[in-house]
């Protein structure tokens, strides 16, 4: 089958859907590879990189042209109408997107979008979700510690001692739960909150401490066991008690790394304008939750702002920080994938739909969109 790998043109996206190394898997299972120039460049991949194992290296036109289109964001308006009707697209196509959808249908495309895998066992190895959050919750360390303008561990030196950085983790998913690691391996002192009771144990097992709210009524307690993994609104009496210890350790902070979501919907908001206000002059907010409405009401997607001395980032796409691991991870989460709809030598894609997978991630065919 003819595959073709698109150059991103998503604002500020470096991350590509093919890598060197699964090309030659893919090439090695008897498919060819079309590779637009540049495709991997910011991810450190060379265009001769791809050429050395056997892709060939094209235009916008016929990588967009081929019968599977390996993307990671979804294609452009204008990139549609490079792509052949009946052709298909696998990748991060934001299945809560309807009006996306809509195009993608319209263009005639068979269309996966892999964020809508679900949270199993099997379907692990092509979680692209939790590949690229794990590498965001390293990468907000990382720039907080940057913006930081102190160390994050204790130090004990001639000059005298220096203390280690209090760090708050909101939201321990797979991005908190990476944060908490990477902050720790810094020698920050961490503690965190999420809605679900069975964090806690996660929590501690990486040496934090858990900030623990309380349910207090069978309504608050059932809706923090979520559903399928993830989170579910929770009842605002349960919310104004977290919003209240979260304050109080909000206020002695000097990082507060979020990444509370809520599938479909906007990110809670957790941290108020008199929250950051109450933080200390130096301290630095990252808002992982930033493209989804933001953690912080002073979050300002896409920026880095100062309020109230406290510098708040507000960037998009922290794995596209991350290029090439980030695009190595989502690469192996595509070929997986791929083994689901594309037999080895296929001369087209499978729909098979008794697969949980492949149903799930099915966004668009016969020019229908098939999620509810
Ligand atoms: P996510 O990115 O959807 O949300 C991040 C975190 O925010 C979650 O832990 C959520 O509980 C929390 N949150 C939501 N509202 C909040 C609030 N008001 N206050 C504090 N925290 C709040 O979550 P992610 O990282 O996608 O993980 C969801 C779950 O799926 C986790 O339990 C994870 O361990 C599980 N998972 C299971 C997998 C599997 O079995 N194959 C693979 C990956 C994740």
């Amino acid at each position: 089958m003819l595959i073709g790998v698109p150059l991103e043109t998503a604002a500020a996206e470096t991350r590509v859907a093919v890598t060197p190394e699964t090309a030659k898997k893919l090439k090695a299972q008897g498919h060819q590879l079309f590779v637009q120039s540049g495709a991997g460049i910011n991810a450190a991949a060379p265009d001769a990189a791809y050429a050395a194992v056997g892709a060939e290296v094209v235009d916008a036109k016929a990588a967009f042209g081929c019968d599977l289109v390996l993307k990671v964001r979804p294609p452009a308006v204008e990139e549609l109408a490079l792509m052949k009707r009946g052709a298909t697209v696998v990748g991060m196509l934001n299945p809560f997107d309807r009006e996306g959808l809509e195009r993608l249908a319209a263009a005639g495309l068979t269309a996966f979008a892999l964020e809508a895998a679900p949270r199993t066992t099997r379907a692990q190895s092509m979680d692209v979700l939790s590949s690229q959050a794990n590498i965001a919750g390293y990468k907000a360390v990382i720039l907080a510690a940057d913006r930081y303008q102190k160390f994050f561990p204790m130090l004990m030196t001639a000059a005298g001692t220096v203390k280690a950085a209090r760090v708050v983790i909101l939201g321990v998913g797979v991005a908190g739960l990476q944060a908490i690691a990477t902050a720790k391996r810094l020698g920050a002192v961490i503690e965190a909150s999420d809605v679900r009771p069975s964090v806690k144990e996660q929590v501690e097992s990486l040496g934090a401490k858990f900030i623990d709210v309380p349910y207090e009524t069978a309504e608050e307690k059932e809706a923090a066991e979520g559903v399928g993994g993830y989170a579910r609104p929770m009842p605002e009496s349960w919310l104004s008690r977290q919003r209240a210890e979260v304050a109080k350790r909000v206020a002695l902070a000097d990082v507060v790394i979020s990444t509370a979501l809520i599938p479909g919907r906007p990110a809670p908001k957790l941290v108020s304008a008199e929250m950051v206000q109450s933080m200390k002059p130096g301290s630095v907010v990252v808002d992982l939750a930033a493209a989804n409405g933001g953690n912080c009401a002073l979050t300002v997607p896409g920026q880095i702002v100062q309020a109230h001395g406290v510098t708040i980032v507000g960037e998009t796409n922290l794995p596209a920080l991350v290029a090439a691991d980030a695009s190595a991870l989502y690469a192996r989460n595509v070929l997986d994938f791929l083994k689901l709809v594309l037999p080895k030598d296929a001369a087209s894609v499978n729909v098979p739909m008794d697969d949980d997978i492949v149903a799930a991630c099915l966004m668009t065919q016969d020019s229908q969109v098939k999620r509810s």
